[in-house]
């Protein structure tokens, strides 16, 4: 029969053949796929896999300690995390428009990743090693959608300092090419992967830096964190994770309005939650979630949030609105 602890040997036997005694590099996005897919790579290979963390301070609340303590705590992966956040604020700074952001994130990302990686490849080098395979965690439907290519990757010099060797040349590994998400998320539990990973909902690569309307700052990071630290403690505790596809809290940063709170007049920002249903992101509809529950979110945060004093409620489907507002 087939059953998830069947794909779990059968890949482990498949990644062993293919990567031999041979090593391994894989960057760790924080979601559920490149997890399992390390994961796995790890029980094939052990040690011989290397993991990059690029910490870009855009993620949520306890998702990094998640990946350096939880992760790393029930898989053994060796794991580099690369501390970037000072790099990312920077180049963020003064950039409003919600595509500048996105290109600023991603390249920054491949510049951060590509340093990683000839560091790894070099230490590799040293030993007399030769690290050229890259795990990727490509799903079925991705394999689909593309046309069912691939194979090799080139990470492409993107700057021009000086000393750095030839493009990085490997070959891909991607052990859940036959998998759904379900199925990847079956895997990870058999490989015991933390839940809060395994069942985590979409969230996209830019993180947090798409979910300020405005420029993106330390400070107004930290708001948005402890706002959507907030609603996912709520829905969880109101078990309505599964139901929800995702629920993008966004910071109205260039917004004030004002407010009362104790005896004195309050100046701040608006939080809206943006709970949706969907079954594929493509169209969705705003979730009907409990009056009681959002009562409870709406004053947590505005209680315990410095610096917003009102939380509203995006009802649009989409289209014509966008799961996310950037
Ligand atoms: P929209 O906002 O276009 O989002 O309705 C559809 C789905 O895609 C996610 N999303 C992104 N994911 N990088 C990503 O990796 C991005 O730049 C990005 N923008 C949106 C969004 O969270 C939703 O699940």
């Amino acid at each position: 029969t087939w059953t998830m602890a069947n794909v779990v040997d059968e890949q482990v036997e498949r990644i062993r053949a293919q990567v031999g005694g041979g090593r391994a590099l894989c960057a760790l996005s924080g979601g559920v796929d490149s997890a399992v897919a390390a994961a796995l790579v790890q029980r094939a290979i052990g040690d011989r896999l290397t993991c990059v963390y690029v910490d870009h301070g855009l993620m949520r609340e306890g998702e990094t300690e998640q990946i350096e303590r939880d992760f790393v705590a029930v898989t053994g992966v060796d794991l580099r995390v690369v501390d970037a956040r000072e790099q990312f604020l920077g180049a963020l700074a003064g950039v409003s428009d919600p595509e500048e952001k996105r290109k600023i994130i991603g390249r920054e990302f491949i510049r951060v990743f590509e340093q990683a990686a000839l560091d790894v490849v070099g230490d590799a080098k040293e030993h007399g090693e030769k690290l050229n395979f890259l795990v990727q965690g490509t799903l079925y439907p991705d394999v689909v959608e593309s046309g069912g290519g691939s194979g090799t990757a080139n990470i492409k010099s993107h700057h021009n300092v000086g000393g750095l060797p030839e493009d990085l040349q490997f070959t891909l590994v991607e052990p859940l090419r036959t998998l759904f998400k379900d199925e990847v998320r079956e895997v990870g539990v058999q490989l015991g992967l933390p839940e809060a990973m395994v069942w985590r909902q979409p969230f996209p690569g830019p993180g947090l830096g798409i979910r300020i309307v405005g420029e993106v700052t330390q400070e107004r990071l930290d708001i948005l964190r402890q706002a959507d630290a907030i609603v996912r403690a709520e829905l969880t505790a109101a078990t309505l994770d599964r139901e929800i596809w995702q629920c993008p809290v966004v910071l109205l940063a260039d917004v004030r309005s004002v407010g009362v709170q104790g005896d004195g007049r309050t100046y701040g920002h608006p939080i809206v939650l943006r709970p949706v249903s969907s079954e594929d992101a493509m169209t969705a509809d705003w979730t009907r979630l409990p009056y009681d529950v959002l009562a409870k979110i709406s004053t947590r945060i505005t209680n315990e949030v410095a610096e917003v004093n009102r939380v509203t409620l995006d009802v649009t489907s989409k289209p014509p609105g966008t799961i996310e507002w950037e």
